[in-house]
């Protein structure tokens, strides 16, 4: 591997080039604070936000908008379906400080789906090409898309969507490395990252089942992507970007020595400061489902805080989980590269 560079983005210097990625329900104000005690992460995001509900949003209220001033730079995700709403939702971003701009074509939901956005606009290449033409003229802030691999491999077509894309003015590609219906279980397909980066001229960045070291190394090794984006494990340890920050890219930061129930208490704690109290107890289990991964028996803690039905009750019951275990085991050493 050659040396690391830092991965330009637009006007943005992303570094180290790991990326946060946005989540739905998951990669609001909470864990993005959660993620930055422990730090290494270039690019934060928040989840996909409605381009034709975001004008209407308060940035005050907003459990989608809302930010605290140390949470930069961070990408707001843009879920579109068509051109006509990206002026007023651009202008939106615009006024509320975004740092860049990320447009979702690659999600498989059925809801999204639905309405004809994420993965679906992938099949709908001229439809793409009149929205990020549109979204390129009314911005300059740093503009990304994510992608998955399409509806099948076939190489041609995503070549063309890809250099479509770069055409138009996206200054960075993220690619999710498998195909629309294929679930998380199976192995993402890095090699076809490779490919995509070795067509264009923009950044690349690879996604998809990133979930240690180790995977990001490989992943790197691989796809030879200009950074890497990680998900699901952000949620379950939020110090993963400061691990791989440390091993692969040389930042000085201190071994995270992490005590997950000072981890649980400071997401806990934020979305008690920062969200409207109907808005944290969904968030509050969504969180645990991901982070009850660090124990061994932590489905006990997810079914607990899942059957909670208020947020007091939830944080009761996380409490009472967290005095059952050994508090030695709850004092996590980082993995050995
Ligand atoms: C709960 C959940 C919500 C997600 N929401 C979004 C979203 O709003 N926008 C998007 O582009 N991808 C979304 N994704 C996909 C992730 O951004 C990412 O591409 C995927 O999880 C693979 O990365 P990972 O293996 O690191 O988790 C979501 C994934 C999960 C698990």
């Amino acid at each position: 591997m050659g040396p690391h560079k830092v991965l330009h983005f637009g006007g943005l210097e992303v570094w180290p080039p790991l990326l946060l990625a946005p989540m739905a329900g998951l990669t609001h104000s909470a864990l993005r604070t959660t993620i930055l005690q422990f730090g290494g992460v270039g690019l934060l995001s928040t989840e996909m936000l409605s381009a034709s509900r975001l004008p209407a949003e308060s940035q005050r209220c907003s459990p989608y908008l809302l930010r605290t001033g140390e949470e930069r730079p961070l990408s707001h995700q843009l879920l579109v379906t068509g051109e006509q709403h990206l002026p007023a939702a651009l202008a939106r971003l615009h006024a509320i400080g975004a740092d860049a701009v990320d447009l979702n074509l690659g999600c498989p939901a059925p809801q999204v789906r639905k309405i004809g956005g994420g993965a679906l606009l992938m099949e709908q290449p001229q439809l793409v090409r009149r929205i990020v033409t549109q979204a390129r003229q009314r911005t300059s802030l740093p503009l990304s898309a994510k992608i998955r691999l399409g509806e099948r491999l076939d190489r041609d077509k995503l070549r063309n969507f890809c250099l479509l894309l770069e055409g138009e003015g996206i200054d960075l590609l993220i690619v999710h490395a498998r195909l629309r219906g294929e679930p998380f279980i199976r192995k993402p397909r890095w090699d076809w990252v490779a490919q995509v980066k070795q067509w264009l001229h923009i950044p690349v960045v690879a996604n998809g089942s990133i979930d240690s070291v180790a995977s990001a190394r490989a992943c790197l090794q691989i796809s030879g992507a200009d950074g890497l984006m990680i998900g699901r494990q952000a949620a379950s340890t939020p110090w993963i970007f400061a691990l791989i920050a440390r091993e692969l890219y040389h930042l000085p930061l201190p071994h995270p020595l992490i005590s997950l129930p000072a981890v649980y208490q400071h997401f806990v704690q934020a979305l008690a400061e920062r969200f409207p109290p109907e808005r944290r107890l969904g968030r509050l289990k969504e969180f645990t489902h991901h982070f009850a991964r660090n124990y061994p028996f932590g489905h006990h803690l997810a079914s607990s805080v899942q059957a909670s039905t208020t947020f007091a009750d939830a944080r009761k019951r996380a409490t009472s989980f967290f005095l059952t275990q050994d508090p030695e085991a709850a004092v996590l050493l980082p993995e050995k590269p």
